[in-house]
């Protein structure tokens, strides 16, 4: 079956569209109406006028886009689809997590569930986490559940003490410094540019550390020609594609090949086509969950949208 025609057809009879986060298989680009990372993409989600979204990435992520988009269907194409680090905590870590540290403003990476957001004071993503901590104005964060965009945001601010939950990306933690060193070695022209899910000692090692989307545009924009990238596959793929396309004349290489996130691409072409045919994989959330979380994903959008 061409799963593209059939997607693209269904897309149009149910006034659907496809979302898609840059670590998905580079194929699905094709269907896709919006490709980018979570940022951009939970905007999105709340702009559109569809009827129906189906959420190419992880299961927050879909979680993300119905709380903003309460009124829609989304669906999920691969249910199982989950984020490692968000799994690593739950409400019941949380709230001992706050109790241990009373009365300080918690603020909680988009990679948690909803569950977990409802009970945060505000979201962030790693695209804004140090506007997000710093808008709040305080001497004391509570940051879950990343460890390292916490420590990544504290190095990045003075004035507040940013206290970090122990939650990791297993893909980003397999980047080590020895990747950085012996990248320096074999690519002595390129510039290093990493995610800050990564441990510091290798974003304190890079040339550059930045979420997704400014990993891409530091690419873009730089007049560098060779890149070493120390995150996931699918940003090299799609940089390495848009290169060829647009005349870079530029060249991505991946840190070490074994960063990628498995979760990320079990959604298949597929899995899309069958949960557009069969509305499958609905993302439902009790309304008290979703009414808190939507709370911390607008402030999010709220305080990100003041300069
Ligand atoms: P972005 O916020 O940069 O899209 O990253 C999401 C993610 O899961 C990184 O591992
Ligand atoms: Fe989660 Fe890491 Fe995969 Fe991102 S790369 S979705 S943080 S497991």
């Amino acid at each position: 079956m061409d799963f593209v025609k059939e997607i693209k057809r269904l897309k149009k009879e149910k006034n659907a569209i496809v979302l898609t986060h840059c670590y998905q298989n580079i194929e699905i680009d094709e269907v896709s109406d919006f490709v980018g990372d979570s940022l951009y993409l939970s905007r999105m989600a709340a702009k559109t006028n569809a009827d129906i979204i189906v959420f190419a990435g992880v299961y927050f992520m879909a979680q993300s886009a119905k709380l903003l988009s309460p009124e829609k269907r989304v669906f999920l194409p691969n249910i199982n689809s989950g984020c490692l680090m968000a799994d690593m905590i739950n409400v019941e870590n949380l709230r001992k997590f706050k109790s241990n540290n009373p009365g300080i403003p918690v603020v909680c990476y988009i990679n948690s569930t909803a569950e977990v957001k409802a009970e945060c004071d505000i979201c962030c993503t790693s695209s804004n986490a140090i506007q997000i901590v710093k808008s709040l104005n305080v001497p004391k964060v509570l940051f879950v559940p990343d460890t390292y965009l916490g420590k990544w945001v504290q190095q990045n601010l003075e004035n507040v003490e940013v206290i970090t939950y122990n939650g990791f990306c297993p893909t980003h933690l397999r980047i080590r410094l020895e990747d950085i060193q012996k990248a320096r070695i074999d690519y002595p022209d390129a510039l290093i540019l990493a995610h800050p899910e990564c441990h510091g000692e290798v974003a304190k090692h890079s040339d550059f550390v930045g979420s997704t989307k400014e990993i891409m545009q530091y690419a873009i924009e730089s007049k560098a020609k060779r890149f070493v990238i120390a995150t996931e596959k699918g940003v090299v793929d799609r940089l390495n594609r848009d290169s060829k396309l647009n005349n870079w004349g530029k060249e991505f290489i991946l840190i070490n090949d074994k960063i990628v996130c498995q979760n990320m691409k079990w959604n298949t072409l597929e899995d899309i086509y069958n949960v557009l045919l069969k509305e499958q994989n609905e993302i439902f959330i009790s309304r008290e969950v979703a009414e808190n979380a939507a709370k911390s994903i607008n402030k999010m959008l709220y305080a990100g949208s003041i300069k």
